[in-house]
């Protein structure tokens, strides 16, 4: 039986619907109060038992690399200043896990992202993470989860969450059978479709477990929707040859990428630390009071 050990982080794309602050900065390194959103992810892999990590990178995304290594002369701020603490904190980044980086030379889509992992990966089961979407889920996080899951069922299995009607051509969408509370069978797949020929509202959300067999289905994989790789197409193939799983995790999902998705997670995250919650909490009743009128 095959264990998962490796997970790949794609964090090359362009970032375009928060421009212009990722013009020169990655969406992955937006923070949500104090930490990059891509150092939750991190984390989330780490407490799921993750062993290995490869981060996609692009350009402009050094920034990245530099989060997740040591910085000596930081380090040594901090303690000619005493935040012992901080430095804890500071230290515990770069010694998080094994991370690698690999740059996807030009962003050809997600599909082509995960394509640059084949090398890292080799012949095993592994899992996806999309570099700006959190899941917050404290004790069993969403990577967990499905690993756990995996343990059972021994094949691919995404991510999944119902979403309203309205919000389902931002998704890939499932087509398949529910099989009991939260779990699908998956007959195929189809990238942002508009609600009335949408298979259903199950729709894919940042989290993967696949098998090694899509990478030479990525390999012949032509450009789908908005001309990308697409690697929702890729699963799609796959799912024709394989078992397929779709699994609601629990946990609230946050789209950092998006706008909203940004401050929604911020505020939850803020109102989440005791050292913030209650002045956070003064303050939101009060500005909700004024704009309400
Ligand atoms: P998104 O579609 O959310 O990323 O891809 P994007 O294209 O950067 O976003 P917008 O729509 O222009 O705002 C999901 C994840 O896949 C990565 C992104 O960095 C993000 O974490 N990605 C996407 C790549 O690594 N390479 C690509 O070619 C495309």
């Amino acid at each position: 039986m095959q264990k998962i050990t490796k997970a790949i982080i794609p964090a090359a794309g362009f970032g375009t619907r928060f421009l212009p602050a990722t013009k020169s900065q990655p969406k992955e390194m937006l923070p949500v109060v104090d930490k990059p959103t891509i150092q939750y992810i991190v984390e989330e892999a780490v407490e799921s038992g993750i062993e290995d990590i490869l981060i996609i990178i692009g350009r402009y995304k050094s920034v990245i690399e530099d989060h997740f290594d040591r910085s000596v002369e930081l380090e040594m701020e901090l303690e000619k200043k005493g935040k012992y603490d901080m430095l804890e904190q500071i230290q515990d980044i770069a010694g998080m896990a094994n991370i690698q980086f690999v740059r996807q030379k030009t962003a050809l889509g997600l599909g082509h992202a995960v394509y640059c992992a084949k090398n890292f990966i080799g012949n095993e089961p592994f899992a996806v993470m999309l570099g700006d979407d959190i899941v917050d889920s404290p004790g069993y996080p969403c990577l967990k989860q499905m690993m756990d899951l995996y343990e059972r069922e021994q094949c691919s299995i995404l991510g999944v969450k119902e979403v309203a009607r309205e919000d389902i051509s931002k998704y890939g969408i499932v087509d398949g059978d529910k099989i009991s509370d939260g779990l699908y069978t998956v007959r195929s797949l189809v990238e942002k479709p508009k609600p009335d020929v949408a298979p259903s509202n199950v729709a894919i959300m940042g989290r993967y477990i696949i098998t090694p067999a899509v990478f030479d289905i990525l390999e012949k994989t032509a450009p789908g929707a908005g001309n990308e790789i697409q690697l929702t197409d890729a699963l799609k193939t796959l799912a024709l040859k394989e078992k397929m799983l779709a699994y609601a995790f629990k946990g609230r999902r946050h789209d950092v990428g998006d706008k909203l998705g940004f401050l929604e997670a911020t505020v939850e995250f803020a109102l989440q630390r005791d050292n913030l919650r209650d002045d956070f909490l003064d303050y939101l009743e009060g500005i909700v009071k004024t704009y309400r009128g």
